[in-house]
């Protein structure tokens, strides 16, 4: 399994994972948009390869508010590391940019969230995690 940065040729793949995971959004998730963000901020959108195939990907946003979104592993490679895998990178590279804390908006059950660090901000699914 490799961590890297996305290119354009892994967009197509990425968002078909956030799609089967409820993630899109159509209004960011376009193909220039994402083509934008690889272009100016490649250490901030990574995926993880495996099998030839991009089975993960994480973006990572920095500017007044910092936070790491759309973090996904493909359901056949969950439990294996490979999210924890790409977390620990994007947030590495956040803070090499000079955050110290990111939000995560996330419904993963409590007992997920626990083992991950995230500290429950008290309302909607928001989230923070130390950098
Ligand atoms: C969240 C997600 C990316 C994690 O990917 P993953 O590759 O399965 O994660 P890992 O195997 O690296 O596990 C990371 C840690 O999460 C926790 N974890 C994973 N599955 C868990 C479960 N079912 N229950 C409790 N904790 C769990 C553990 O702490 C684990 O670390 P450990 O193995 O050292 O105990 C993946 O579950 C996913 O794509 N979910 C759907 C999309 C989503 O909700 N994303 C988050 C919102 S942005």
């Amino acid at each position: 399994m490799q961590i890297r940065n996305a290119n354009n040729k892994d967009i197509p793949q990425i968002i078909n994972l956030w799609k089967k995971t409820k993630l899109y959004f159509e209004h960011f998730d376009k193909k220039d948009r994402l083509e934008e963000k690889i272009d100016k901020e490649p250490d901030l959108f990574l995926v993880a390869e495996e099998d030839n195939k991009v089975v993960g990907a994480v973006i990572g946003n920095y500017g007044w508010r910092v936070s790491i979104d759309h973090w996904v592993v493909s359901q056949k490679y969950q439990g294996k590391g490979i999210g924890k895998n790409l977390l620990s990178k994007i947030k590495n590279n956040l803070k090499q940019k000079g955050a110290e804390i990111a939000l995560i908006d996330t419904n993963l059950p409590e007992a997920h969230t626990k083992k991950l660090g995230f500290e429950y901000r008290g309302n909607n699914n928001n989230y923070t995690i130390k950098l």
